[in-house]
């Protein structure tokens, strides 16, 4: 069974590796940290009243909702609510590796369906897999690490065509798309969308995410969950996050500006077009125009030399060779319009000093 080991070793620099908030959460929260006392700490967490305060939020029931740790618990508490071994699972690569690791784990058997070209998600070859032993279709959207988004309705098409199947949309990165399947579980009762605090929000340290879905099933997945999955902090601090609207607006904003002054600069020296399968077969740089705060870059045989190059101006980016059609690709996370401007000079520099022309030179 895969394991997953983030390579979280020496991160130090500006982290641009991990689809992580760059510049932290609002202070807002901060300050209810540095107000908590010993009082707040010896009592047990109640996620309830965390909920009652999300679900106004998010214009839901609190039935419909449960707060997670982190929207891998979200996944986990999916898999182990739905899946057993002699259930089959759709995931479409490549994706997030928990979906395949949470759901392997159930002893479940996972069905890896290959992307199409440029990523495109084959919603006719979902559609040809689902049969009686499915159980599971998990979709980010966008995905990680392509970008790529999903039209919503292929999703309710491949919800309605699994109605005994839970078919988990993870819109970690909702935030930098701003479309939304939710609350798809009104018209199919299978559908579940999860959410996280840890990307817009600047909170992945504090680990808190949303599962949300059908009351029926959320019932079903809530028997599954630990009464006390998310710590008092967290939950102390997740009414101040979110009541910092301005905050997360701004981030994104500019999040949204900075991914496309990357395209931008990106477009100069490479395509987006492709008459090949993915980017793995050219040397040519390619680029996927992305939905979430980050940017997924074919870059031929200088991939190692720039996640190299780039990490000795203190710049961290992440190769995603390994995953499946992804050869020679790293992943580019956007943020802040300081870490925005820092990234593109370093970038600059670095195909100098690799000679990536620009097209027009060529
Ligand atoms: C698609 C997707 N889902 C979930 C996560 C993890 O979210 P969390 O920190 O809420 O567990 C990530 C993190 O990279 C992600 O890319």
């Amino acid at each position: 069974m895969k394991e997953y080991h983030p390579p979280l070793g020496d991160r130090e620099g500006l982290r641009l590796d991990f689809n992580e908030n760059t510049q932290g959460c609002s202070p807002r929260v901060l300050e209810r940290l540095r107000g908590l006392n010993g009082e707040a700490l010896a009592k047990y967490p109640v996620r309830e009243k965390g909920e009652v305060v999300v679900a106004a939020h998010l214009g839901v029931s609190t039935d419909e909702l449960l707060l997670t740790n982190g929207t891998d618990e979200a996944i986990h508490l999916v898999c182990e609510t739905y899946l057993q071994p002699d259930h089959e699972a759709i995931v479409v690569v490549p994706t997030f590796a928990m979906f395949e690791i949470y759901a392997a784990a159930t002893g479940a058997r996972v069905i890896s369906i290959p992307a199409g070209q440029d990523f495109a998600f084959p919603t006719p070859s979902v559609l040809d897999a689902i049969n009686e032993r499915t159980r599971l279709i998990a979709v980010a959207n966008p995905n990680n690490p392509t970008g790529t988004f999903v039209p919503l309705s292929d999703l309710m098409d491949m919800a309605r065509a699994a109605p005994n199947a839970a078919v988990l949309v993870d819109e970690a990165y909702f935030e930098f798309s701003g479309e939304t399947i939710a609350p798809g579980w009104r018209e199919a009762p299978n559908l579940f969308v999860s959410r996280t605090f840890s990307k817009a929000y600047g909170m992945a340290g504090l680990r808190i995410g949303v599962l949300m879905g059908d009351r029926d099933q959320m019932g079903m997945v809530r028997r599954a969950s630990s009464p006390y999955n998310l710590n008092s902090v967290a939950l102390a601090c997740l009414p101040d996050a979110l009541a910092d609207r301005d905050y997360v607006q701004k981030y994104v904003a500019d999040t949204i500006e900075g991914r496309a002054q990357l395209e931008h600069e990106l477009h100069k020296f490479g395509t987006t077009e492709t008459t090949e399968l993915h980017g793995g077969s050219t040397e040519e740089l390619r680029f996927w125009p992305s939905r979430a705060n980050f940017v997924l870059t074919h870059l031929g045989e200088n991939c190692k030399s720039f996640v190299a190059n780039m990490r000795e101006r203190g710049i961290l980016v992440r190769d995603r060779s390994a995953d499946y059609g992804c050869k020679d690709c790293v992943r580019i996370t956007v943020g802040a319009r300081e870490h925005n401007d820092r990234l593109l000079s370093a970038l600059r520099e670095v195909f100098t000093e690799l000679e990536v022309r620009e097209k027009v030179a060529r």
